[in-house]
């Protein structure tokens, strides 16, 4: 069993330098890449309140697959390009998206989202997936936040 319990009390920096010390030791020395991501994005779900989505979707070809995740059952399937994961997919950029709602070609898989965060994980260059992390609050995420889970993309790069 593991069991990483977040100081409520925390902030923002401190949260994430605890969720990627937490990330960190649950994937090292773990070669299997889709029970490293089920556990980072348990990890995020545990670690990030006020979250309805968490999870990862993988190149696959020209688009991207459903991986491990928290939340509702989502779209399997986005193409290269659209909705704000094929957006950072394509684009190789992180999206942080204050209203969903403003985002032209937004997917919806889970009404409740209001706001999101993408962040690709790059490795020798390219995509090789992205972190997809949703919230029913308007404007969840900040700069800490993007900070944070790129950090995160950076540790996962040579471990999922
Ligand atoms: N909203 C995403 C789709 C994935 S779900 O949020 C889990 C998008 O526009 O790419």
């Amino acid at each position: 069993m593991y069991d990483f319990a977040p100081d409520p009390t925390l902030s923002r920096a401190e949260l994430h330098a605890e969720l990627h010390a937490a990330a960190d030791a649950i994937t090292s020395g773990e070669p299997d890449g889709i029970a490293n991501m089920a556990n980072v994005a348990a990890l995020i779900w545990q670690f990030m309140p006020d979250l309805n989505w968490a999870g990862f979707y993988r190149t696959i070809g020209n688009e991207l697959v459903l991986g491990p995740f928290c939340g509702k059952p989502a779209c399997i399937r986005i193409a290269w390009g659209k909705g704000v994961c094929g957006t950072a997919a394509a684009l190789g950029a992180t999206q942080l998206v204050e209203d969903v709602h403003a985002f032209p070609g937004h997917i919806a898989c889970d009404a409740q989202s209001r706001s999101e965060l993408v962040v690709p994980i790059m490795r020798d260059g390219a995509v090789i997936a992205v972190i997809d992390l949703d919230s029913p609050l308007p404007a969840r995420f900040n700069g800490e936040d993007a900070a944070g889970i790129e950090r995160l993309a950076a540790l996962l790069s040579t471990r999922i």
